[in-house]
């Protein structure tokens, strides 16, 4: 069964050649009893003839088979004449005449056509149900190539920069402190659970205290969160621990991480050192951790114009220590009634009261709220945010981070619709890859009335913040960094804690977990930092993410072979499912009517 080539291969080079191809027949055509088949493997499409001249029962054979079958041909290949050429494909300039006809396989017709087009207008779901027909298609088989080349380029790059690989454990145990955890009955323990890893974290940091100097790893994480396009509830991160090192070591490692998958995958060169921006910059300038800095339309705060504000709203927002925010979304006066709603709503969503906003049309501002502002006012408004004919000015009146995050969603939204409307470009092969650093190290939740971490408990904070840890936790800043790309958290890491005693501090006096229960979830830590544990920091990247821009997708489910619906549904496999009532009693399990 032995192929000679692959489908995508021969060209006019090989005319004259014996050659035997195996693959999909993609496509049947009768032309006067001259039968056209599209052969398809993984590299691309040969066609095939069977003449009934030459051959007329191996004519017969072929005129029968079914799109999908799998097929195996022995020929020589021929030049096409001329007009029959196909400039489109690769191979479209020959052909090979059959002499040999093997039928391996014969396929009942897809629910679906296997065809780049086509495939992308079929729904979803009924994709993920047959994905082992959606994956035959070029485009998705370009995808799990493109996660190929960029995992072979991370390998090659640690490898070559001393890191060891290392496997760790799926099966942990539950320390409730980030996102929502799968759990996993033990048989042997009644009544006791694992926890899936949401990620190695703890464990690469034990692998510091080993003396593994250098660790990383393809890892898979398990997070029980609600699903987006951008989250699954399992997904791969290219983490990493290093010993003896600083953020500044952290930075080139991974700006040279970057450079290489982007030159192997893309051929594109990116540029180092990567912008870094504070986040609380971050936060005013774009309304994000994680901004798009791809577009302008930045945001301006307007504090001190509307200090003496006759408009009750920014008046009331600023006298009890909020801020006044804008931004102008330059040639959007144009939207549309039902656009501005939705705006508004968004903003709503977030919690905001309102939105206001001036347009700027035939010569004149249109705006529900202008009618308060003085001449002093307009003039400094106008010179701020360089307001002309066909814009329209946004405005959030809140408490500092909401005013901040609505005016970050209505940029991009604005953006969007900036882009729909052909009047704003982002080239597809731009990449604005940044660091936000100086994150703070604790943000107080509400509902727990207390401090948590704001990335994870083990980010140490930056070194000349650490005395305010007692007087005022929230003015201290985290050793911690996210790569953002274009608008995505790409990943985030930190220098982490690695002395005992601070450990301990920020479980029992900064986030207020009691001493018997840091003991229960963290005791081994702080043990194992009592042996000797070097200084060491880290980072994951989201893998999905990453390859989802490389191969410019949307949904991280388009670059994961057998990814979950919304719901965390395999619809393939018809994930999960019940089990028996002897299952449930081998792990000492009941399960709860909750009807
Ligand atoms: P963090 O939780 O920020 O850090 O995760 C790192 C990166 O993983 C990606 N990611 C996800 N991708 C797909 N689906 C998800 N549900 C999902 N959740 C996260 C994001 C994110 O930036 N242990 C730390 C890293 C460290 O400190 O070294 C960690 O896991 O791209
Ligand atoms: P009002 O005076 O409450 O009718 O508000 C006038 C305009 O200001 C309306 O367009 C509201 O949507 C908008 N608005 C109200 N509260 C806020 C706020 N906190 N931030 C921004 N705009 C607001």
């Amino acid at each position: 069964m032995k192929r000679t080539h692959h489908c995508g291969q021969l060209n006019k080079v090989s005319v004259g050649e014996k050659v035997h191809l195996i693959g999909w027949v993609d496509s049947i055509r009768d032309h006067g009893g001259i039968i056209f088949v599209d052969l398809r493997d993984r590299e691309g499409i040969t066609q095939i003839v069977f003449n009934p001249e030459d051959d007329a029962s191996l004519a017969e054979e072929a005129s029968v088979l079914k799109p999908e079958s799998v097929i195996g041909v022995a020929g020589s290949v021929g030049a096409r004449p001329e007009e029959t050429v196909n400039r489109k494909l690769e191979t479209g300039g020959i052909e090979v005449v059959a002499t040999t006809l093997d039928v391996h396989n014969v396929a009942q017709t897809p629910p679906f056509p296997i065809d780049d087009e086509k495939g992308d207008k079929v729904g979803e779901d009924l994709r993920l149900t047959y994905r082992y027909l959606d994956m035959r298609r070029p485009k998705m088989q370009r995808i799990f190539r493109i996660r190929h080349d960029a995992c072979k380029a991370t390998r090659d790059y640690f490898n070559e920069e001393g890191f060891l690989e290392v496997e760790t454990p799926f099966l942990f145990k539950s320390t409730p402190e980030g996102a929502r955890e799968y759990l996993v009955p033990s048989r042997l323990n009644p009544g006791e659970f694992y926890a899936l890893t949401q990620s190695p974290q703890q464990f690469k940091q034990m692998l510091m205290v080993a003396g593994i100097e250098k660790y990383y790893q393809m890892a898979r994480c398990f997070r029980d969160e609600d699903l987006r396009a951008d989250r699954q509830p399992e997904f791969t991160q290219i983490d990493l621990e290093m010993s003896f090192i600083d953020r500044e070591d952290m930075y080139a490692l991974i700006e040279g991480l970057i450079r290489r998958i982007w030159k192997e995958v893309l051929d594109v060169d990116v540029r180092a050192p990567f912008t870094r921006i504070p986040y609380v910059d971050a936060m005013n300038r774009y309304g994000s951790d994680k901004p798009d800095t791809r577009f302008g339309m930045e945001i301006r705060d307007l504090g001190d114009v509307f200090a003496k504000s006759e408009f009750k709203v920014f008046a009331s927002t600023l006298r009890s220590g909020g801020g006044i925010k804008a931004f102008n979304a330059k040639g959007l006066a144009e939207l549309t009634q039902g656009e501005l709603n939705h705006l508004t709503e968004t903003a709503q969503g977030l919690g905001a009261k309102g939105l206001a906003f001036i347009k700027a049309e035939k010569g004149e501002w249109k705006s529900p709220i202008v009618k308060f502002f003085s001449g002093g006012e307009k003039a400094a408004l106008s010179e701020r945010l360089g307001i002309e004919e066909g814009d329209i000015v946004f405005f959030a009146a809140d408490e500092w981070e909401r005013a901040c995050t609505v005016m970050g969603r209505i940029r991009l939204e604005a953006a969007e619709l900036l882009k729909n409307k052909g009047r704003l470009e982002i080239p597809s092969d731009r990449y604005d890859f940044l660091w936000v650093v100086d994150f703070p190290l604790v943000v107080y939740e509400e509902e727990a009335g207390r401090y948590v971490a704001a990335h994870h408990p083990f980010t140490a904070p930056v070194p000349e913040d650490t005395g305010l840890l007692d007087s005022d936790p929230k003015a201290v800043r985290g050793q911690h960094y996210d790569l953002v790309l274009n608008g995505v958290e790409l990943g985030g890491g930190s220098i982490r804690v690695h002395r005992r005693e601070l450990q301990k501090k920020l479980f029992e006096d900064v986030f207020r977990i009691p001493p018997d229960v840091a003991e229960d979830r963290f005791g081994y830590m702080l043990r194992a930092f009592g042996y000797g544990a070097p200084p060491h920091g880290g980072i994951a990247l989201g893998f999905d993410r990453m390859v989802a821009i490389l191969s410019g997708v949307t949904s991280i489910r388009d670059v994961i072979a057998f990814p979950k619906t919304q719901k965390g549904q395999c619809l393939m496999t018809d994930s999960p499912g019940p089990v028996t009532e002897r299952q449930l009693r081998d792990l000492h399990i009941r399960v709860m009517d909750t009807e």
